[in-house]
């Protein structure tokens, strides 16, 4: 249909011809047989943003005999409440459902589930309780990017078996003990290896051998109050054979030391908490390095902050906007993946056609336009989809890409997380169901008796103040922002892990109704049924006066 040589860009219904010869910056538009000229005055190679929406590009297609009725014709789109899962045949016990997923092509984790990008639920603390339980916190990007790259390091340094060098806190043998007591106060340390100017280990001292000496021996060095006959263990040793000697010797820190050239120089340090911390969470994630995985979120226009966070050892970057379909946006987030090592989740989006335009770039998409408990997006705006439609819709496209779909925003309950991996979803990211929790940022309050958590959205006055308008596409100079999300208060909850138990406990129940036994497995297998008005209310507790309140169950989400 278009001439040889010609160059189409553009969807269906929507093309632009450009006429050679092929550096011309000429194009037409092609519409249901005709060609309008379009000027492009572009002087750079064109990208999918030479043709952002303007009055130029108006859709003719729609110019129909009743163009704005037909727009009522309009199509369903539904969310968690408007669907259940239809029960099927199974003989999967819900406690072996595995739940274990794909965050992105490269990523894998033990459980679906991500804490979400926000300055109320996921910082270092809930990234790192995130990872050991199997998840992934996404560490929120209203900070300045020194802190996001300190954060990272720091989820990557915890449970690390051998702590490496640059991290293991030392005395030296001169120190007074009173000065190397308030360094292990001020550290977090309650023990440390005595090392000379080469790095050589001396001994090591810690409360034990300090306690001694408080106010009658505080100026003496430290060389008289350490133990000096250390012991020590190779670079290769292993969780098993240094918990063996920490046993044999009753010690509770062994410092590693170099062998061959440099021998005797401290190299790092396994300490007994380490060692019971990485038992403790045997689900936890990992990377090839062994060290607990944490994603970050960055603007779609901070390549800075994207490369300082890939240097720091991210595993997974989440390009964070509430619009990703902007096509400036696109552009730059493709400028991102090809910029940095680590996995890039392109988000947010919510159609069809925004998947289209990202899935042949990004690691993973993020679904969630407007459904969040924070949100006021879909009443400011007038936008949004809702979230099972978009999720599905989303899901076909990168289903056929094999690029794994995060549902994110809206989920109240377990039952719509696990309903979002029925639709299409791999994993599901959460805020308001942590940010009650112990590990999220923010003190506990007391109101009227009663203890609670802040919790806002990112598009608040409050967090825009804070730097988070740029998700938005908003000026973070603007002075009154026209915000798109509220601050809240939530109920506080205890800690991350049993919430986390009565999650993924309950979407493995899910699961066993449907008879499917892997996260792959029930989305194939899974169907909907849709619920009216009156089915939703039969699926709560009814006609009952509640009187011990469960704990995944609340009658006021
Ligand atoms: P839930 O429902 O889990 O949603 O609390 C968390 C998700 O909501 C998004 N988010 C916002 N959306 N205005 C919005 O429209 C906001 O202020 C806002 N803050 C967060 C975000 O995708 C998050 O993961």
């Amino acid at each position: 249909m278009f001439g040889v040589g010609s160059f189409v860009i553009g969807a269906k219904n929507r093309r632009y011809v450009r006429i050679p010869p092929e550096n011309s910056h000429r194009w037409h538009r092609y519409t249901a047989g005709t060609f309008i000229p379009v000027v492009v005055t572009a002087t750079r190679p064109l990208t999918r943003n030479a043709f952002a929406p303007s009055d130029a590009t108006i859709d003719m297609a729609k110019n129909d005999a009743d163009p704005f009725s037909e727009k009522l014709r309009v199509p369903e789109a539904l969310t968690f409440d408007d669907v259940l899962l239809r029960p099927m045949e199974s003989r999967v016990e819900p406690d072996s459902a595995d739940v274990s997923t794909r965050v992105s092509k490269h990523v894998e984790l033990n459980i679906p589930i991500l804490s979400a990008a926000m300055d109320t639920v996921t910082e270092a603390d809930m990234a790192i309780g995130m990872a050991r339980e199997g998840g992934l916190g996404v560490l929120h990007r209203n900070m300045d990017e020194e802190q996001m790259a300190a954060s990272i390091q720091h989820v990557k340094r915890a449970d690390e078996l051998v702590i490496s060098r640059e991290n293991v806190v030392t005395a030296s043998p001169s120190q007074s003990v009173q000065e190397v007591d308030e360094m292990m106060e001020r550290e977090g340390v309650s023990g440390a290896p005595v090392v000379d100017e080469e790095d050589t280990v001396l001994g090591i001292i810690s409360g034990t051998d300090i306690r001694p000496y408080l106010e009658v021996g505080e100026a003496d060095d430290v060389r008289e109050a350490m133990t000096d006959e250390v012991v020590t263990a190779p670079e290769d040793v292993g969780a098993r054979e240094a918990l063996e000697l920490m046993y044999d010797h009753k010690i509770e820190r062994v410092p590693i030391v170099a062998e061959g050239k440099g021998a005797g120089k401290l190299v790092g340090l396994v300490t007994m908490q380490g060692i019971l911390q990485r038992r403790e969470h045997e689900n936890a994630v990992r990377d090839e390095n062994d060290r607990l995985q944490v994603g970050a979120a960055v603007g779609p226009f901070e390549e800075e902050r994207a490369v300082i966070a890939d240097e720091a050892g991210v595993d997974v970057l989440f390009i964070d906007c509430a619009h990703a379909h902007n096509l400036n946006v696109l552009d730059a987030a493709e400028a991102i993946t090809e910029t940095v090592e680590a996995d890039v989740v392109v988000g947010n989006i919510g159609t069809r056609a925004a998947a289209e335009a990202a899935v042949e770039f990004a690691d993973g998409l993020k679904v969630g336009i407007g459904p969040g408990s924070i949100c006021t997006t879909r009443v400011v705006t007038g936008a949004g989809m809702p979230q099972i439609t978009a999720v599905a819709e989303v899901a076909d496209v990168a289903s056929q890409h094999d690029v794994p779909v995060i549902a994110d925003g809206g989920i109240r309950y377990s039952g719509d997380a696990i309903k979002a991996i029925a639709a299409g979803a791999d994993a599901v990211m959460l805020g308001s169901y942590f940010a009650g929790t112990h590990e999220a940022p923010g003190r506990v309050i007391t109101m009227n008796g009663k203890k609670y958590k802040q919790y806002r959205g990112m598009g608040s006055v409050g967090a825009m103040q804070s730097g988070g308008g740029e998700r938005y596409l908003k000026e973070e100079t603007d002075e009154e922002f026209v915000p798109e999300g509220v601050e809240a208060a939530t109920p506080y909850k205890g800690t991350l892990a049993s919430e986390l138990h009565q999650l993924v406990g309950g979407m493995q129940s899910g699961m066993g109704y449907v008879g499917a036994e892997t996260i792959p497995g029930f989305k194939q297998r899974a169907e909907f049924v849709k619920v009216s008005a009156a089915g939703q209310t039969e699926g709560h507790p009814h006609d009952v006066m509640i009187t011990d309140e469960a704990p995944n169950y609340s009658p006021n989400e």
